[in-house]
């Protein structure tokens, strides 16, 4: 079932979809449980060392509610690295639960394509399985284009262990059906290490491919 990518399209993929804003505030609650900014922040420490601490500018592409935003704004505060922070999303509820939660962050509601302009650092969580592969194609081509200092993927391992543990523990948790729907959709869109390297090889860009515990992929590049 899992052996291939899935197309199954998510209710996320509706910006304007009803419960967006209660599915965000469950997602951060899932990002905060399943350590989702622990990579990114990794990330992030090999830019500031290669970096010698000067200051950054990053864009989060499918943003979410921010929450991602708010953990490297505190991350940078206490590395005294001055950050200048963007969040970008399609969805214009991510705008406003940002705004509603104070996320010292700029904001962007547009399509990621639609991005001009670069960004010292260009970071995306949880959203690259939004696009299928051709789509995916292009974004690597578009985050090599949109970052000078460097880029990080992360996103969700396809694997039939969190695709199991996910259907039965939201379920039980009553988790918010847009929720409950769009996790195992999710990974059942997500990665292996297989499809990274084509994905890479389509694009022509090199970068390093790490797993990430739980079940992450993260693809990056630091100039
Ligand atoms: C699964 S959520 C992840 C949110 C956040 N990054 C996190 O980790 O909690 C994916 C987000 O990507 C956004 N998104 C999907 N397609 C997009 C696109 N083409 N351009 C910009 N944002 C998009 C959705 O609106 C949604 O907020």
């Amino acid at each position: 079932m899992l052996r291939q990518r899935s197309r199954q399209p998510e209710w996320m993929d509706d910006p304007e979809a009803a419960g967006f804003d209660t599915a965000l505030a469950e997602l951060a609650l899932i990002n905060r449980l399943s350590l989702a900014a622990r990579p990114v922040l990794g990330f992030l420490d090999r830019v500031a060392a290669r970096q010698g601490g000067r200051p950054l500018s990053i864009l989060d592409v499918g943003a979410g509610g921010g929450d991602l935003l708010a953990r490297i704004a505190v991350w940078a505060q206490q590395r005294r690295i001055a950050v200048e922070l963007t969040g970008l999303d399609v969805s214009p509820w991510a705008a406003r639960h940002a705004m509603a939660r104070g996320v010292p962050a700029k904001w962007i509601t547009a399509d990621a394509f639609a991005v001009e302009g670069s960004y010292d650092v260009v970071l995306c969580s949880l959203f690259a399985h939004h696009l299928d592969d051709a789509a995916l194609a292009r974004f690597l081509v578009w985050l090599e284009a949109r970052s000078r200092v460097g880029w990080l993927i992360s996103d969700l391992h396809r694997h039939w262990l969190p695709w199991g543990f996910i259907w039965g523990a939201f379920r039980l948790l009553r988790l918010h059906p847009m929720v409950v729907h769009d996790s195992t959709v999710s990974i059942a869109r997500g990665f292996t290490r297989a499809d990274w390297r084509r994905l890479l090889a389509e694009a022509q860009v090199e970068a390093q491919l790490r797993w990430a515990f739980p079940f992450r992929w993260q693809v990056s590049v630091v100039r």
